[in-house]
């Protein structure tokens, strides 16, 4: 990566600002996945061993500029306490009195975690002046925020512009492997897409037709091109609006020779519920009054052979309803084919993250992104403003 990190750049002693992303999931004020958490521990260590003061800042959720005691960060400093085995100090505000007190105060090798940035307007407006006020309580400012690299934020952007900018390891991970695996993947190259839809991922779609060699893609976005191709849809979800550029997508793949695979059936069901009854058809078979929720067993066995051909396997979205036990089955079992495959494996997406720790296969899988729509937005080609805004290795 041509991106300078911690290793490029003296921490000694220096009070150290850390963008992390720690939007992990809660339920009843409990974390119920500290994957994001563990990921930056090697991060902190480092900067530790350095005799660094480590100031950590997050988002959690979307509170929207506003104070929603339920997305306080606090939680995560006791979890992160129990982790590091020594108290993490809780800032309650976010550049504020507390904030520039606590970050005054602190030993070499202690670390501190601040109240939810997203508390505050000036966050998600990149507010020059709330980003130098963040900045003032640093002399370094570290990126190991991957997830949320993909917004030019005052934490992720905006202070930037005051202090010099590195990543940590697990931002510069992140980049590495996301871009080997976009410029020189081992081939064949096969991309799976899911999710809703169609319309998030049309410039993922087309940068990916320049790399890959084969998109298989399930979800209720291979409906919209399901409809593109003649088939009747029944009650499914479609993106009408859409159905044009999907078939001007699929036009565009046979001729750059890249292999478009959608799904040859599907479970479908009278209504959207966790126990609705279902059926498998073939994809010319959907009923009037059906509607399709995942992949059935024929497109699981097409997909799957084609995985364990591949060189390079990237998978973002889920392939059904994956809330629903009943249609995560698709979603379930194309994890254990890609668990199982010989070639390189990067996921990223929530759902599909979540499928995968659910099966308990983890280890089998090269590479977890930690970002959902940061590693789609790279997919897709996009700079992202938390990556740009760090200093070239060159300079
Ligand atoms: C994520 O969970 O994808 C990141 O933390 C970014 O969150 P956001 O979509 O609310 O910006």
């Amino acid at each position: 990566m041509d991106k300078k990190s911690i290793r490029d750049i003296d921490v000694t002693g220096k009070k150290v600002l850390v963008r992390v992303d720690f939007n992990v999931p809660m339920k009843d004020g409990k974390i119920t996945n500290d994957a994001r958490i563990l990921k930056v521990i090697p991060t902190i260590k480092y900067l530790q061993e350095q005799g660094a003061k480590i100031i950590l800042m997050t988002h959690l959720g979307r509170p929207k500029g506003k104070v929603v005691p339920e997305m306080s960060v606090k939680p995560i400093a006791e979890r992160l306490s129990n982790i590091l085995g020594q108290e993490v100090i809780f800032a309650g505000d976010c550049g504020g009195p507390e904030s520039h007190k606590v970050t005054a105060e602190m030993a070499k090798g202690q670390v501190a975690l601040l109240e939810n940035v997203r508390f505050y307007p000036e966050e998600e407006e990149n507010d020059p002046t709330f980003a130098k006020n963040l900045a003032a309580l640093g002399e370094i400012y570290v990126n190991d925020a991957f997830g949320t690299a993909h917004r030019a934020h005052a934490s992720t952007e905006g202070v930037t512009h005051f202090l010099p900018a590195v990543s940590g390891f697990l931002t510069e991970r992140e980049i590495l492997v996301l871009s080997e695996t976009l410029e020189n993947p081992s081939k064949p190259f096969v991309v799976i897409l899911g999710g809703a839809k169609v319309s998030d991922k049309i410039y993922v779609i087309e940068n990916l037709m320049r790399k890959a060699d084969c998109l298989l893609i399930g979800g209720a976005m291979a409906n919209t091109f399901l409809k593109a191709q003649g088939y009747n849809l029944g009650n499914s979800k479609v993106e009408e609006d859409k159905v044009e550029i999907a078939a001007e997508l699929l036009s565009k793949a046979q001729k750059s020779g890249v292999k478009v695979v959608l799904p040859l059936d599907l479970v479908v069901a009278k209504e959207y519920a966790a126990e609705a009854e279902s059926k498998v058809v073939a994809v010319q078979d959907i009923p009037e009054d059906m509607m399709a929720l995942d992949i059935g067993p024929a497109t699981v066995e097409e997909f799957s052979k084609l995985i364990a051909q591949a060189g390079t396997i990237v998978w973002n979205g889920p392939l059904g309803v994956y809330e629903f036990d009943r249609f995560a089955v698709g979603t379930n079992k194309i994890v254990e084919a890609v668990a199982a495959a010989p070639g390189k494996t990067v996921i990223g997406g929530g759902d599909v993250v979540a499928a995968v720790e659910k099966t308990g296969l983890t280890a089998k899988i090269y590479h977890i992104s930690t970002g959902g729509g940061a590693s789609l937005a790279f997919l897709g080609g996009k700079v992202l403003p938390g990556v740009a805004a760090m200093l070239d290795k060159d300079k």
